[in-house]
Order: C-alpha cells, then sequence, then structure tokens
C-alpha cells in the first residue's frame, strides 16, 4: 500500500487510509498516480473480453476506475463486417487498418489515463505478436503507464467451442449473418491468428505478466510489481468459466422485521419459520435434482433457522452478518430519525457512503465481502442466505449495480434469487414463495413504518 499515514488519520481493519470522518468515501488503496495498463493476449475465443469485463466489474464494485479499450471496437468504425481474409497477415491492407485500430485504442487510452479519469485501463486485443506487445509496453513506459500483460492460452476444445457458438450469436461483426457460416468464418479469423501468434514465453522475462492456462487450471506470474496490479492478478488466479449459478435469499421473516426494528439477532417470525420450511421446495425446483449445491448463512440466527431444513453441506461466515448499524442497532427508522435526525438525513443523502456512528457503511460491507466475492468467484453452486444490506452488495456485484443505486435496491423477503453468469452478462430469475411478510424497504426521504409486503 502506498499512502500517507499521519496522525490525523486512522488505519481500519480493512487496510485502508482513511480520515476519523464518518463519511467513508475515499478508495484509498494505491497513491492516486498509479495507472496501470492490463494487456490482454490471447488467440480468439479464449475469453479475454469476458475476462476484462469481469475485472472492469470487480474493480468498479471496489470504487477503483477502470476502463476497457476494445481495438475491436476501433477496427469496426473502419471495417465493420470484415471476413477472415482481412485477418491474414499477407493481407497489407488489413494489416494497416488493424495497426491503426491499435493505434487509436492506445491513444485514447493514454488520454484517458492523462485526464486523471482512472487508474486501470484494459486493452482487450488479441496483442498475439511479440513486436506488437513490445510496442505496447514502450509506449506506456514512455507515458509513465505500468503494463500487465494477461494471457488466456486455453487448449481445451470444449471451452473454444462454447466461446465460437457465444462469438457467432453475440458478435456485431456477425449481425445478421447466418450462424453457420458465421462460425466456420470464425474458425477461420483464427486458424489466420495461429499463423503469428507467440505465446509470451521467456524472452519476455523482462514483462510483467500473467499467463492464465485453461482458465484457472493453471497460472504462471511474472514481476509482479505493487499492490494493484497483485490485487488484479489474485482476482484473475481465481476466476474459472464452468458453468454454475449463485442463489441468493434473505433470512425467513424475523421478529425485528415485524416490529419494524434493524439489526439485532432476533428469531424467525411464525411466517419467516413457514419459509424456512419451504425453502428446500423452492430450491429444489430452482436447482433440480443432480445438481451439488453448498449453503452459505451468516452467524445470526435468522439465517442458520432459515436455512436449517436444506438437505446440503453449510458454512457459516461471519463476512456474511447484517451491516452494523452502530447506535442504531434495535431501533425503527422512526425513532432513528427522532433520537439522531442530522443522521437520518445524511444517511438518506449518500447511504453508500454513510457509516452508522460505531457502526458500518455500505462502503464498508463491500470490504469486508471482498473475501466473499473472491471465494463465489472460485466456487460452483452456492445458496447464500444472508440480509437485505448484504445482499444489496453482493447482487451488486454480479449485476454491475452503480453504487449509487444498490443501497436502494428492493430485495423482498421470502423470495429466491438465481444468478446465472454467462459471457457477457448475469441472467436473474425470481421465485417467490407464497408465504406473506413486511416489507423492510424505506424509501428515500420517508420514515414509514415497516408495512406487509404487496
Ligand atoms: O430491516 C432489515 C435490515 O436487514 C436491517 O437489519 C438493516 O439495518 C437494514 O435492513 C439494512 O437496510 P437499509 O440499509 O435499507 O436500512
Amino acid at each position: 500500500v502506498n499512502g500517507e499515514f499521519n496522525h490525523d488519520m486512522r488505519r481500519v481493519p480493512t487496510g485502508e487510509f482513511m480520515t476519523p470522518s464518518r463519511k467513508t468515501n475515499g478508495v484509498g488503496v494505491q497513491a492516486e498516480d498509479t495507472k496501470i495498463c492490463v494487456v490482454m493476449v490471447g488467440l480468439p475465443a479464449r475469453g479475454k473480453s469476458l475476462i476484462a469485463q469481469k475485472v472492469v466489474r470487480y474493480l468498479h464494485w471496489l470504487s477503483i476506475k477502470a476502463k476497457t479499450f476494445n481495438v475491436g471496437q476501433y477496427r469496426r468504425t473502419n471495417t465493420p463486417n470484415p471476413s477472415a481474409d482481412f485477418f491474414d497477415t499477407s493481407n497489407s491492407e488489413g494489416e494497416r487498418l488493424r495497426r491503426a485500430a491499435a493505434e487509436a485504442a492506445v491513444n485514447d487510452m493514454c488520454k484517458w489515463f492523462a485526464e486523471g479519469q482512472g487508474l486501470i485501463a484494459i486493452l482487450d486485443a488479441t496483442n498475439s505478436t511479440k513486436k506488437r506487445r513490445r510496442w505496447i509496453q514502450e509506449r506506456c513506459d514512455a507515458e509513465g503507464i505500468e503494463t500487465l500483460f494477461v494471457e488466456s492460452k486455453c487448449d481445451d476444445e470444449d471451452i473454444i467451442m462454447s466461446n465460437i457458438l457465444e462469438v457467432k450469436t453475440t458478435s456485431p461483426d456477425y449481425v445478421g449473418q447466418d450462424p453457420e457460416s458465421a462460425a466456420q468464418d470464425f474458425r477461420n479469423r483464427i486458424r489466420n491468428y495461429e499463423r503469428v501468434y507467440q505465446t509470451i514465453d521467456e524472452d519476455e522475462f523482462d514483462l510483467t505478466y500473467v499467463k492464465l492456462i485453461d482458465v484457472g487450471k493453471h497460472v504462471i506470474i511474472n514481476q509482479i510489481q505493487d499492490y494493484l496490479q497483485s490485487r488484479v492478478v489474485y482476482y484473475l488466479m481465481n476466476l474459472h468459466i464452468r458453468p454454475r449459478s449463485i442463489w441468493l435469499s434473505r433470512h425467513g421473516e424475523s421478529q425485528y422485521n415485524l416490529n419494524g426494528k434493524i439489526g439485532g439477532d432476533a428469531e424467525l417470525s411464525e411466517r419467516g419459520e413457514m419459509y424456512a420450511r419451504a425453502l428446500p421446495g423452492l430450491v429444489k425446483q430452482s436447482v433440480g435434482d443432480s445438481r451439488k449445491l453448498t449453503v452459505w448463512t451468516s452467524t445470526l440466527r435468522r439465517t442458520i433457522a432459515t436455512a436449517r431444513f436444506l438437505e446440503f453441506e453449510k458454512l457459516e461466515w461471519k463476512a456474511l452478518d447484517e451491516l452494523d448499524s452502530g447506535v442504531c442497532d434495535g431501533l425503527t427508522y422512526a425513532e432513528i430519525e427522532e433520537r439522531y435526525p442530522d443522521d437520518f438525513k445524511q444517511r438518506d443523502e449518500d447511504k453508500y457512503n454513510y457509516r452508522y456512528l460505531g457502526g458500518e457503511s455500505y462502503r464498508d460491507v463491500v470490504i469486508r465481502l471482498e473475501p466473499i466475492i473472491m471465494e463465489l468467484e472460485r466456487s460452483e453452486n452456492i445458496l447464500i442466505v444472508t440480509h437485505q444490506a448484504i445482499l444489496r452488495c453482493i447482487y451488486a456485484y454480479f449485476m454491475n449495480v452503480p453504487q449509487e443505486r444498490s443501497p436502494w435496491m428492493e430485495v423482498p423477503l421470502h423470495t429466491l434469487i438465481k444468478l446465472t453468469p454467462k459471457a457477457y452478462s448475469t441472467q436473474e430469475e425470481r421465485l417467490k414463495a407464497d408465504i406473506p411478510a413486511v416489507s423492510t424497504f424505506r424509501e428515500k426521504g420517508s420514515s414509514a413504518k415497516h408495512q406487509e409486503a404487496a
């Protein structure tokens, strides 16, 4: 960590440096002048764009400004629907236009850094020759930008085939084309790249790089320079692309929910108990019979009780406990408004950054959830039974929900949410149990008592 540490700053347990203010809006993880270009390397259909998009989503979730510069998008401005021949290196016009696209992307990226708009750029292209990589590195060196090359090397036919299928149906290069001829053309394009492709090897010992072999199976790391780079690398090491889903549920309605109180460690209400009994059936309906599942709960009674009839392996995580509402724990929103009117207002003005007196903010929760996200990335099918604020933060990570919106999302009780990560987005399904519950949702600016959900 780079950072000044003086008497009026305190170190919070997350490793971040922050001022004593209860508003927590600093990133605080790296010196402000850090600039890193993550340079993707690899043949087409090796999941580079997927990896790039996931890294950006993860960084945004952690409040680190990041942006992808996709050379294909630049190339489409001069050549929108090229056939495979365009990518043949003996096609000099194709070579010229591809080079121009790469230059335009790198120029825009340098401009973006120079304007101080972000810390991490992802240069998404094949960057498949040593010459091209050297050129990028020299451009970045000249601008004071660190480079981190990320090669996705994959010979697993199943993964390549599923990427080809994905590309032929989603790539703007093949819009409106017959899917079969699109797939054939794409295979020919790959063949053209294979002729010139050079994997990163010992000659490039001075580069900072990560080689991901068969996404997650084998990782080679070279010359990592600093904290932020190592954080990106650690994230990359945990990724896999095996198909799986994540299920999210709040605990069943609790006694505190009934009374409109926040926090605490209350038991389930009668209806909450009914939800716990109904959950195995709901899960079966959504998961099917055959799939293996692990259930994660918080350490609080209401989530453990909700999960207790599920016949799967269970793990309790302290990190999944509800947002700590400090001195407001056990109060209703109306009581908070009465006793701490300024705080109540401040929370509404900036709910993500507002930290309860003696408690936490949503930003704090995101930081404590990072190991959960890392573990989720490594895992396969997981069902998480947790709390309103925690569920919002996990959901925001998968669905790319911006910070200003995530603490205000409605997450009803007695509802099972299924998230299925796909190549470029996450699919969502919701299953509602037919068991009524109060609504614990409070709209911005209102002090309304908890109500029966619609
Ligand atoms: O009301 C249920 C609850 O889980 C409380 O324990 C918690 O403080 C609150 O939701 C979090 O939601 P919000 O951030 O909208 O107050």
